[in-house]
């Protein structure tokens, strides 16, 4: 089987996405697949596996001479549903989430009405645009996020009004609209859901990440913060998260794999964020959380590409 692995991108999560491609590269087993590196340079220029600039017209040769695609994409411009529309267009089957299910996942204002739709609760939040920004009063501390990115880029902790303005600034030097949500005490806690084309959901163990203070961009990848799995649960807390987070991926029509972040309050779950093509380094969490389940990470890589090419 010929698979085309697609790193890099154009969005801040560009170094993080190249790890990610470079670990699933290493993984994929050479007994019975024909990997084929393709990177998307920062100003979104194609190159192939030797560096070479190859336009977006050589890129769409390159993978149509594969069998399937594997996007280790992370952020706009990749996880949001371009890729796969770029595959949906020239016919060829992709790994994970369609263009629908990216796009709504990488719109974190959209995925929060989901899940509330659900009964699913989020953290109270409103949307802030350039031009409704100096209107916002703060009656508490709040984060403020871009609507669209990952990896916590441009996300600010937010105490005082004075800082409020900067913050946004920094939120919309990655999207147009911003989040301003109430701050979620809790423990910050994930899952992990394989949506299999046959309909079947597999649930990863839970995953509690220990950092100390905010697990900001910083803490996600200096090696500080540790991650727990399965994370200490009562029965009643981990089948609400399991139903939560299930609920969510099909409400979405997520595929492949996708991961679910929640915080564990005094008040139950509270879902912060579905990444449809979350970080997928060895060490990375959803690898993690399926290897303590029993499934190694070049098993996983292989349950996905046969998802892909069924
Ligand atoms: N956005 C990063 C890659 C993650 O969710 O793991
Ligand atoms: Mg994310």
């Amino acid at each position: 089987t010929r698979v085309a692995v697609v790193g890099g991108g154009t969005s801040g999560e560009h170094e993080v996405s190249l790890a990610s491609a470079a670990s699933i590269r290493g993984a994929l087993d050479e007994s019975r697949y024909d990997v084929v590196a393709l990177t998307i340079g920062r100003d979104g220029s194609w190159y192939d596996r030797g560096g070479r600039p190859i336009g977006l017209t050589g890129a769409v040769h390159v993978l149509r001479t594969c069998d399937v695609v594997l996007p280790a994409l992370h952020g706009p411009g990749g996880e949001d549903g371009t890729l796969a529309a770029l595959c949906d267009l020239a016919g060829l089957p992709c790994v994970g989430s369609g263009v629908m299910a990216g796009a709504l996942a990488m719109d974190k204002w959209a995925a929060k009405l989901v899940a509330e739709a659900l009964g699913i609760r989020t953290a109270p939040g409103r949307l802030v645009v350039p031009a409704t920004a100096s209107t916002l009063r703060l009656t508490g501390p709040v984060v403020v996020k871009p609507v669209a990115a990952g990896s916590s880029l441009g996300v600010s902790l937010v105490q005082h009004q004075r800082d409020l303005a900067p913050a946004l600034a920094a939120a919309f030097a990655h999207d147009a609209r911003a989040l301003v949500e109430d701050v979620v005490a809790g423990r910050e806690i994930d899952v992990a859901v394989l949506a299999r084309p046959d309909g079947s959901r597999m649930v990863s163990p839970a995953l509690e990440i220990h950092s100390s203070g905010l697990f900001d961009h910083a803490t996600k990848y200096d090696g500080t913060a540790r991650f727990e799995v399965p994370a200490p649960l009562g029965d009643l807390d981990l089948q609400r998260l399991e139903r939560d987070a299930v609920a969510v991926v099909d409400a979405l029509g997520c595929a492949g794999v996708a991961r679910v972040d929640f915080f564990l309050t005094d008040r139950g779950w509270v879902l912060n964020e579905v990444n449809t093509m979350p970080g997928f380094t060895e060490t990375s969490q959803v690898p993690r959380m399926f290897a303590a389940a029993g499934l190694p990470y070049p098993e996983l890589l292989d349950l996905l590409l046969g998802d892909a090419l069924v």
